[in-house]
């Protein structure tokens, strides 16, 4: 097993290193299903394990991935040949993360906005998953664009669970990836986005100074600066790529070691070459990396479609998007590498 790091300031730093981003592999057990459906795959138990480990024994995953987000059921689920996963993982020098929010409800009785839940009980969760040997951690807050939405509500109390949540995975040992996602559906505009998102971490870095977080242990996870899915005008790379660095280097703290984007239904390629442009722009202090879900798995998913011939092609097809990425987090991806 390789050298793991101790601190939060070495996590936090180690899995943006060269390159490096996450791979978010903690769909919940419902949002898998939905996956697997889409293959004609039953969600069992083993498909799941047996789809995660193909993920996890792919030959990018030294090279390009410095962390995995799971869900609670891979921590503890062991692979073919009785090891854990989570050291699989390590083995190829990437840490294991764990997704510590329990989903969303509604924020008020009949509203359309929510609020993510998971703080009861979330220091005993937390020291648990550090007994466990997970090194960081995840919660994911939901902020929707509409006629008068994000209400403050929303905001304020979103994103001082985050802040709560960020208090106690640091007190455990672990590093906090904050992840307040302003999420890309509906007809909004590209600037509606930009200003939802500047306030929303704000509000957030403003949250994580009242509790003393320490920053430089800590990930940012935010979405990119898009047009709304439904919106005719639809951003090219270089304005998603503009103002989202715009809007960052407005709310951000230089010391944050990393940010690292969610895909957010955005397109493989699209999701690369976006950040691609932004790290060609440069001129900040963090890393620029991702961590992203459907964007890095898309492909492999299909690719394995559920049958055991087939594993060799998804691994390869995972280790394709994961290296393409890594590039794009160094600014030197070009369409022509993708053929
Ligand atoms: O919380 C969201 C996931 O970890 C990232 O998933 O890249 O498919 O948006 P996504």
């Amino acid at each position: 097993m390789k050298m793991i790091p101790k601190t939060l300031e070495d996590i936090a730093s180690y899995i943006v290193k060269d390159g490096k981003g996450i791979l978010a592999a903690d769909e919940s057990t419902g949002t898998i299903e939905k996956r697997f459906k889409s293959i004609d795959v039953e969600s069992t138990e083993d498909n799941r394990r047996k789809y995660r480990e193909m993920l996890f024994r792919s030959p990018a995953m030294a090279e390009a991935i410095g962390g995995v987000i799971l869900f609670d059921e891979t921590l503890r689920q062991k692979a073919q040949d009785g090891s854990y996963l989570r050291d699989v993982i390590l083995n190829h020098g990437s840490l294991p993360g764990i997704k510590v929010d329990q989903g969303v409800k509604e924020l008020e009785d009949n509203s359309n906005e929510k609020i993510t839940t998971g703080l009861d009980g979330l220091n005993e969760r937390c020291r648990e998953y550090d007994e466990l040997g997970a090194k960081f951690t995840k919660w994911r807050a939901v902020i929707n664009i509409s006629d008068g939405m994000p209400s403050t509500k929303c905001i304020n109390e979103n994103m001082l669970a985050l802040s709560k949540y960020a208090l106690i995975a640091q007190e455990n040992n672990m590093v906090p990836i904050v992840e307040p996602e302003v999420i890309m559906d509906g007809p909004h505009t590209i600037d509606q986005c930009y200003d939802v998102t500047k306030n929303t971490l704000s509000v957030l870095f403003e949250m994580l100074d009242k509790k003393n977080i320490n920053i430089k242990g800590t990930l940012l996870k935010p979405n990119m600066v898009v047009s709304g899915t439904e919106n005719s005008h639809q951003a090219n790379y270089k304005e998603v790529a503009e103002k989202t660095l715009d809007c960052l280097n407005s709310s951000v703290p230089d010391e944050l070691p990393g940010i690292v984007f969610l895909s957010g239904g955005q397109s493989d390629v699209d999701a690369t070459a976006h950040l691609d442009e932004m790290n060609k722009i440069g001129g900040f202090k963090w890393k620029l990396s991702f961590s992203y879900g459907r964007a890095l798995q898309q492909a492999a998913l299909k690719a394995w479609s559920g049958n055991d011939s087939n594993l060799e092609h998804a691994q390869k097809a995972f280790s394709h998007r994961a290296i393409m990425n890594m590039k794009a987090s160094l600014g030197e991806w070009s369409e022509s590498l993708e053929s």
